[in-house]
């Protein structure tokens, strides 16, 4: 039970009176003729104050445990930690209380035996990947990807002598017909980024058998998917989008079987991917609204989708509940409550120029490359997440120069109707015709 009392101390420090400028001569003269008093450095320099003091109370809200390392009592205790006969911490990027209280919730959230927190979503799939693969092994990895998750497999396939496999996520059979004896994962999206292409984890997971189905459940979260429950192995999240919900961090989790977690933190330490306390401590207070801000999210995408596929500035809408999505059955029998509050849509025609002419008009809605902020934003994967990759590449995936991506936030739908109708008013009047 702790209690921080930093300021009072601090000023009282910076009280002339005090001898705390370890330079000072007369402070030298204190501490070599007084060792243990009260005015010795050891006991009152700036350096050792601050810390925690017990109390009867326990804080409301879980302490943040900003600090590089923790003090060990003794090797005995170091040995006993070792051993697992103690429990503590030692040093933050080996692990951290807010990394662990994080962890913990996630895997209660996904029903895993344990979580693993990561610097960042990309934290958590490079640990992933680091862990299962080596030289000459082979992987599947989805047609339908978060952009940045196919640069990094493409790094590591030229780094490490890796074949790659792209299946095709709407056809399960062919990631089983895709296996060979040096497969050693398979990834996929529960809801992809950004076209909305739903998995059919279950279908993916029997056709892959005993290879480790990975899933990056960004999109969907655990409010309206588990994975794991459906035969995936491991699933992950950037934290940095709805997991958080405010735009606030960078941050990544996963969760699976307690050796694989522990596996993959083992990795992300060696590797320096280890989360920050703070956004820890954060992303857990995000945690407590999910439920509220993804309901909330869910039912504006829904309206607004259909808002964008009645609206004559745009040709084409992705949202897997629209009857048009190619992913509308799978969507309709796996997220009944809705496939989370992304939205993309392709404007009629104009290419660059007029995705610009969307985005200066905007004004409300902003652009800015992320999603699932508590604010509504708007993206342009071919110039962000999927800027990568050769316009060759982005066109068969889909990805058209006139798409974006809009991440529906906490506003009322009727305002954010209003605000886009506004927008496409100004940039294309005659087509309202
Ligand atoms: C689906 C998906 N997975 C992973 C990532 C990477 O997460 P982060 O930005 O936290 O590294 C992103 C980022 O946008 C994403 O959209």
């Amino acid at each position: 039970m702790y209690v921080y009392d930093t300021m009072p101390m601090l000023i009282s420090l910076s009280l002339p009176a005090l001898p705390i400028c370890p330079e000072s001569p007369s402070m030298s003269q204190d501490s070599s003729s007084h060792p243990d008093s009260a005015s010795h450095p050891g006991q009152s320099h700036v350096s050792r104050m601050g810390f925690p003091r017990d109390s009867v109370t326990q804080p409301s809200s879980p302490p943040v445990y900003l600090t590089a390392a923790f003090d060990v009592p003794g090797i005995d205790v170091l040995y006993g930690m070792s051993a697992g006969t103690h429990h503590g911490h030692i040093y933050t990027r080996d692990s951290n209380p807010n990394h662990t209280a994080l962890a913990d919730s996630i895997a209660a959230l996904e029903g895993a035996e344990a979580g693993a927190v990561f610097a960042s979503g990309m934290g958590a799939l490079g640990s992933i990947l680091l862990t299962l693969l080596s030289q000459g092994d082979h992987l599947i990895v989805a047609n339908a990807l978060y952009g940045r998750s196919l640069q990094l497999v493409e790094r590591l396939r030229l780094q490490l002598g890796l074949t790659v496999t792209v299946a095709d996520v709407s056809n399960p059979a062919t990631f089983g017909a895709a296996v060979t004896s040096r497969t050693r994962l398979a990834l996929v999206e529960t809801v992809s980024n950004p076209l909305l292409e739903v998995a059919d984890i279950q279908a993916l997971a029997t056709s892959l058998g005993s290879i480790p189905l990975v899933v990056d459940a960004t999109f969907s979260t655990p409010e309206l998917i588990r994975p794991l429950s459906l035969g995936a192995s491991i699933v992950f999240h950037s934290a940095s989008k709805y997991l958080n919900g405010h735009g606030d961090l960078m941050l990544g989790v996963a969760a699976g079987s307690a050796n694989m977690m522990k596996r993959l933190t083992e990795t992300a330490s060696l590797f320096g991917q280890n989360a920050n306390p703070f956004e820890s401590w954060l992303c857990q207070r995000g945690l407590r609204t999910l439920p509220l801000r993804m309901k909330q999210t869910c039912d504006s995408t829904r309206k607004i989708a259909d808002f964008l596929a009645s609206h004559p500035a745009v040709r084409r809408v992705h949202y897997p509940l629209l009857t048009s999505h190619r992913s509308f059955q799978l969507a309709s029998r796996l997220y009944p409550h809705g496939t989370g509050g992304i939205v993309s849509f392709e404007l009629n025609g104009g290419g660059e120029a007029s995705v610009n002419q969307f985005i200066q008009h905007s004004t409300s809605i902003p652009f800015s490359p992320t999603l699932a902020d508590a604010r509504t934003t708007i993206s342009w994967p071919a110039g962000t997440s999927h800027k990568f990759m050769s316009a060759e590449r982005r066109a068969e995936m889909g990805i058209t120069t006139e798409l974006i991506r809009l991440s529906v936030g906490l506003e009322p739908h009727e305002l954010l109707i209003a605000e886009l109708t506004q927008v496409f008013d100004r940039i294309s009047p005659k087509k309202q015709m």
